[in-house]
Parts: structure tokens; sequence; C-alpha cells
């Protein structure tokens, strides 16, 4: 069988985003035949960003329903929360021990702080917790304590999964055995970065991200009115690709409904009445599985039950791995 994996950061609310560049392909692999898959809430990476408890709590229901409302199948999939594997942190420092700084040193997001705090005069770690610093060696212990082989991610994520090979390799090396499989990003070309209302890849850090269930069809509506188009009025030819619309379009429509869509918007299609249009397309495709996704967050108890029933098949093979990997490296018992 073939291992996939992958989480979800729970630090908001799942947003169109989210759902083209993991959930939908994720669900999509799970259903092949001999695929072995492995979805969980990420809520100790959550911890990295967010500071306030209820946010992250609310963000992991949210999740844990949009993930079931969107047909993940719990008994087929190992689907779990993070928090609830010890294995997973343990792994973790584990792994940090055979992890170059200057690795870390070179991870995206860490970058990012570094160059903003320089761009503004400031000491270049100001307000950059070990946490970030940290955060791709947790991420390559999500993957690697299941041997995952295929990482279905949007491109954002691409580097973390780089990292995580570099990581498995250096403990195979330092082992000297085949402790870990070299994990593998799966990546959908044509949603791997889904532009947001701006234009700018959709995102929470950016606040312009489309929500996928929260708030119902009218805030999708709502949220689509605000794509940012230029001024051309109806009946002035449009460059389909000046608006965000329409690459949000394409991940709705078939290849033969987006051609017609540029199509039309080249022959001068008015900007609202192509948002009706997207609108259209989006809530086929999410609009059944609203209901759904509310009556599952209105029953707490249902989703807290699958959630301990993934976290137990999770261990299942977590505590065995890391028994061996504790026997590798010296910490094994005596007995
Ligand atoms: P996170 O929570 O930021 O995002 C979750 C998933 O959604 C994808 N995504 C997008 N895809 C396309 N277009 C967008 N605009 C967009 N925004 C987000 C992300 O690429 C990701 O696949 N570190 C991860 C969570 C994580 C993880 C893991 C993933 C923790 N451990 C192990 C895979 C394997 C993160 O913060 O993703």
């Amino acid at each position: 069988a073939k291992r996939v994996l992958t989480g979800i950061t729970t630090s908001g609310i799942p947003h169109l985003g989210n759902y083209v560049g993991a959930i939908r392909p994720a669900i999509a692999a799970s259903r092949e035949a001999g695929v072995d898959a492995f979805y969980f809430m990420a809520d100790y990476h959550a911890l990295i960003k967010a500071g306030d408890p209820r946010r992250v709590a609310e963000s992991r229901q949210a999740l844990t329903a949009t993930w079931l409302a969107a047909g993940l199948d719990h008994e087929k999939v190992t689907f779990y929360r993070q928090s609830d594997v010890p294995e997973i942190p343990e792994l973790s420092w584990i792994l940090t021990c055979v992890t170059a700084k200057g690795l870390l040193n070179r991870a995206h997001a860490y970058k990012a702080s570094v160059d903003q705090n320089t761009a503004i005069g400031e000491d270049p770690d100001a307000g950059i917790t070990a946490g970030l610093y940290m955060y791709p060696v947790l991420m390559a212990a999500d993957i690697l304590a299941f041997d995952a082989q295929l990482v279905p991610v949007g491109r954002d994520q691409i580097q973390h999964i780089e990292m995580a090979r570099d990581i498995a390799q250096r403990f195979n090396h330092r082992y000297n055995g085949d402790f870990f499989v070299q994990p593998e990003a799966l990546i959908e070309e044509t949603s791997a970065i889904l532009p947001g209302l701006d234009g700018r890849k959709m995102s929470k850090s950016y606040d312009n991200t489309i929500p996928l269930f929260e708030g119902g069809s009218r805030k999708l509506k709502d949220s689509i009115s605000r794509i940012v188009t230029d001024s051309r009025g109806p009946g002035e030819a449009k460059d389909p690709d000046s608006s965000s619309l329409t690459t949000i379009y394409r991940s709705f429509a078939s290849d033969a409904q987006y051609a017609a869509f540029r199509h039309e918007l080249e022959q001068g299609l008015g900007w609202g009445e192509a948002k009706t249009q997207l609108f259209a397309r989006i809530e086929a495709e999410i609009g059944p599985m609203r209901d759904a996704y509310q009556d599952l967050l209105a029953n707490p108890a249902r989703m807290e039950e699958i959630l301990q029933e993934g976290a137990r098949k999770a261990r299942a093979l977590a505590v065995p791995k890391l028994a061996q990997l504790r026997e590798a490296i010296g910490l094994g018992k005596v007995d």
C-alpha cells in the first residue's frame, strides 16, 4: 500500500486555498485503491502563531468538521489530532539532534520574518520564537513517524518536504540504516497556489481569504464580490488574467468550462456577471457539503470520538516506530 499523509495548521478558519490545495486532492487520493491515508490537525504547529487558546480550539473544530464534510471516510483514513500522538514531539527532538542549524536558517518562513525585521531596522530575531525556527523539524516528525511516501500539499510547503527528506537522509546516514522513507510532495498543478481576493496567495496572514463553509452561501457570495478586478465595464474586452477570479474559477471547473469562461471575458462579459458565474460553480461543488459541516459542528462529542479513534490507530504505528528508533540511537531499555 502507498502511504499518503498531510496536515493543516489549526490557526484559522479553512479557506478555499486549503480546500483546493490540500483537502480536495487528499480526499481524492484516499479513495484510490491501495492507498493508506493519514490526515491530521497540526495543533502543535498552531502554537507558533496563535496565542489565543480559544481560537486554536475553534479552528480545530472547524477543520475537523471540514475534512469530514468534504468526504473524508474516517474508517478508511487515519484521521487525528497531532497533539494526541506524543510520539510526534518525541521524534521531533530526536530529529532536532541530527538537523543542521544551517538548514533551518534557510527556511522561507523564518527568513521572511528576519527580512521583515531587518527592513524596519529591528534586531533580526526580534519577536521570533524558537518554535518558528524549529517548525520544519516538527513537520518532518509528522511525516517520518508514519513512513509517509506522498504528501499532498500546496506549493508553499514544498521546501518543508525537501527538509524532511534531508533530515531523513541525515538520520539514516548517522545511524547507518533505512529507518526512514524519503517523502515526496504531491502537487495539484492547477491549484498549487490559489490566489486570494487581492491576487496574492490566498493566506490567513494576508487577510485575503474566501472562507470555505463558514458564514454560509451569503458569506461566500459576499467574499467573491470583493475579488479585485480592473474597472472595465460590461461589453469591454477583458484580460482574463488581470484578476484572480479566473484562476479561482479554474479550480472549480472543467478545462472546457474554463476555456469558455476566458473566452466570454475576452468578448466583454461584465465582472459582476463573471462573479455570479464563479459563485455558481463553487456553490455547486461545496454547497451540498455545508449542511454536514453545520451538523458536525453542533456535535463536538461525535468529532472527539472520531479523533480519539484516529489517535489510537496512529499510535498503533508510532509507538513501535519510536521503540525501534530509541533502540537504534542507544536509548533502548536494558532487560
Ligand atoms: P497550512 O495550514 O498553512 O495550509 C494547509 C494546506 O493548505 C495549502 N494551502 C494552499 N494551497 C493552495 N493555495 C493556497 N493559497 C493555499 N494556502 C494554503 C498548504 O500548502 C497546505 O497543504 N506546515 C503545514 C501543516 C503541516 C503539514 C505537516 C503538512 C504540519 N505538518 C505534515 C503536510 C505534512 C501548514 O502550515 O499548512
